[in-house]
């Protein structure tokens, strides 16, 4: 599959009938809200789990040379913890576009804090597509990290601002965590 995905995904659901959709962020979503919403509460998605395995062509790194960016991989009992959106479904235009590098929408089960539940769309990037860079060790994933940038600005950007938007919902993510401990250094390393 091409990793141009913004087509593919206009195509996905019809949405012209709802008059509110829910949007589940668990990546750059919780923490660059570039789009209105008409409400937003914490949500969490069972089965996913956050990744640093998607390459970014358009954001955070440039076609030569990708930056690493979030996507979620199926793991069965796991919890994904992020921030859920009620927008008007015109703002899937501009989503589509933002998220276009791979990422296909799907409708997901949501559980909210306060015992609700409701579908929402959430966007992933699976493993074939064109972009998908896959598992590599925590040091190998913060050096590359490290030394990325695109049109968005620092790959490393993306970390730190998701890691303080993830402990602002009371979440410490150890994947991302893990990540991060080996970035600081490296960061300090540049200055
Ligand atoms: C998301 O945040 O939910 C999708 C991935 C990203 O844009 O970082």
């Amino acid at each position: 599959m091409s990793h141009d995905t913004s087509s593919l995904n206009k195509q996905r659901q019809d949405l012209s009938a709802y008059e509110s959709v829910w949007l589940f962020g668990y990546g750059s979503l919780i923490y660059k809200v570039d789009f209105p919403y008409l409400e937003r509460k914490p949500a969490s998605i069972t089965g996913w789990s956050r990744r640093f395995w998607q390459g970014s062509h358009d954001h955070r790194g440039t076609p030569e040379s990708p930056g690493r960016v979030l996507t979620l991989i199926e793991t069965p009992g796991e919890q994904c913890t992020g921030m859920a959106y009620r927008v008007s479904p015109e703002v899937f235009e501009h989503l589509d576009h933002r998220e276009k590098n791979g990422y296909l929408r799907f409708f997901t089960p949501m559980q909210f804090n306060d015992g609700h539940q409701a579908d929402g769309l959430v966007y992933i990037a699976s493993k074939d597509n064109a972009a998908f860079l896959g598992d590599a060790p925590l040091s190998d994933i913060a050096a590359h990290i490290a030394r990325s940038r695109g049109p968005s600005g620092e790959n490393s950007e993306y970390l730190l601002k998701l890691s303080q938007g993830l402990r602002d919902l009371g979440v410490v993510d150890p994947h991302v965590e893990g990540i991060r401990q080996h970035l600081e250094p490296l960061l300090k390393g540049q200055e």
